[in-house]
């Protein structure tokens, strides 16, 4: 193989891999945190134990059927007093059921090794907790053990920030103790680049009173563990809130909630989710370009564009790939050329991002809110309107769920109290 050729494959290989890794770290659940109890331990082969195990191997099965409360959450005993078991899930709102059942079912399977003795455990993911104790902990608010996350980065408008995390955690939380779920979710904008997205979830055994008095408990920790930074956490065993400065739930399974009677104010127009295009790729991911990958991405045209030209010239006949089936979705989500002048304000040199091997990147803002980035081609790369067709395919591609929802930034956790 010549050494130039040799270099290209390398250089796909190794794009190749790195997708491979992303997608296997995003098929994990993202880890939270959790407290084993040191009161009560229980010992080997004893009878709480083998009940224990029985809970935590039909969670899994059950977790799909839900049991008079919304699906994603399940409530179960195991055993007879005094070695009987109770146990709970709760999926973060947005899971479809069998995202729900596989978080549930890696919880079931981790707890064990993380609380091997513990008679009463919390395990807390991003996208759902188990809950287990000797006591009855059903239908009652439990606001200990507390955890409180963040982000460790500090935004430069910290007042303003607290402020709107102030008032949107308020809506957030009227909205999700007014409905039967007890979840909500809310977006404000914080500045013209930045969204901030909040959250906040009841397990749905509590009542209405007990949800407002667990959610508002935690919000009220939110100055003393967050404020100031870019995301926060607070979980309590029984409710938990979270704010970000990018999109951490599903915003398509999270539609604008039906005007609830005991709602206070109307979701202001910043609540509504963004539009999907037909295949179900939000129509500005397509332009969107994480900018981790989009270097890979570049690599990989460039590997791509050499081994293709080589192969034309060799051949002259190039087995097609099925990029005409992809575009043929793709052609339905394209921008018309005057939105994307808008949205980065004529190609200005302030939203310039930077520049790429084929032109220059700008960010943008479409009228829905949602932040693109926009590479302009460049009559002088020599990238051709093929090759820059099978970019955006590819990037398209490349928009996996996980990807854009990963969150890659420093957790911490602080401030357990039991
Ligand atoms: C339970 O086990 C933990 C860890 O093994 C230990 O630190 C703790 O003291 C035990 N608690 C009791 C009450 O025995
Ligand atoms: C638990 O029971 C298994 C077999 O049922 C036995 O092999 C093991 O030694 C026991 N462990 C303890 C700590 O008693
Ligand atoms: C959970 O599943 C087990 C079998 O997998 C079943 O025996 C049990 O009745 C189920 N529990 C509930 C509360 O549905
Ligand atoms: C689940 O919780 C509800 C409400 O507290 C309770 O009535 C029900 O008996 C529980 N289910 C099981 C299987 O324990
Ligand atoms: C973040 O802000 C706090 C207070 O506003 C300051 O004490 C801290 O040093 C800042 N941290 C960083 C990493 O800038
Ligand atoms: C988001 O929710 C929608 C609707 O429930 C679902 O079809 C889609 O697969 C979800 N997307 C992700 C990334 O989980
Ligand atoms: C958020 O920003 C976008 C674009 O800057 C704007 O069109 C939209 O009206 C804003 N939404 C709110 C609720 O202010």
């Amino acid at each position: 193989m010549p050494p130039l050729k040799f270099f290209m494959f390398s250089l796909f290989l190794i794009y190749l891999l790195s997708f491979q890794f992303s997608f296997t770290v995003a098929v994990d659940r993202e880890y939270a945190t959790h407290v084993c109890s040191t009161t009560a331990n229980f010992t080997r082969n004893s009878t709480y134990e083998k009940n224990l195990n029985l809970l935590l191997s039909s969670i899994p099965t059950n977790a799909s059927r839900g049991n008079g409360f919304s699906s994603g959450f399940f409530n179960a005993t195991a055993g007879q007093d005094p070695n009987r078991v109770y146990g709970l899930f709760l999926c973060r709102g947005d899971q479809t059921t069998s995202d729900c059942q596989d978080c549930v079912t890696f919880a079931a399977r981790d707890v064990l090794q993380l609380c091997p003795v513990s008679k009463e455990t919390i395990l807390w993911y991003a996208e759902c907790l188990l809950r287990y104790s000797d006591q009855s902990i059903f239908s009652t608010m439990a606001t200990s053990p507390t955890v409180s996350l963040l982000n460790t980065q500090n935004v430069t408008d910290q007042g303003r920030l607290n402020e709107l995390v102030g008032t949107q955690m308020s809506q957030v939380v009227t909205q999700a103790v007014s409905n039967t779920k007890r979840f909500a979710t809310r977006k404000a904008n914080f500045t013209t680049f930045q969204t901030l997205y909040s959250l906040a979830q009841c397990t749905p055994d509590l009542s209405s009173s007990d949800c407002n008095t667990c959610l508002r408990g935690a919000v009220a920790r939110l100055p003393s563990c967050c404020s100031g930074k870019q995301g926060g956490r607070v979980l309590f065993p029984s409710c938990n809130v979270r704010y970000e400065l990018y999109p951490f739930y599903n915003e398509s399974a999270t539609a604008p909630p039906a005007p609830a009677p005991v709602l206070l104010s109307p979701p202001p127009p910043g609540s509504v989710t963004t539009s999907r295009g037909k295949s179900g790729i939000s129509s500005s991911t397509i332009i969107a370009i994480v900018a981790p990958i989009a270097v890979t991405a570049v690599l990989f045209i460039l590997g791509f564009c050499f081994l293709r030209r080589k192969a034309k010239k060799k051949y002259n006949a190039v087995p097609e790939s099925n990029a005409d089936n992809d575009l043929t979705t793709l052609e339905s989500l394209q921008f018309d050329f005057e939105t994307i002048e808008v949205a980065t304000n004529k190609f200005s040199t302030d939203n310039k991002l930077g520049e790429g091997g084929f032109g220059e990147v700008y960010k943008g803002v479409l009228p829905s809110g949602q932040e693109i980035a926009v590479k302009r081609l460049s009559k002088a790369s020599g990238q051709g309107a093929e090759e820059f067709k099978n970019e955006v395919v590819l990037v398209a591609k490349l928009q996996h769920r996980n990807l854009t929802l990963k969150n890659k930034d420093n957790w911490i956790g602080q401030d357990v109290t039991r």
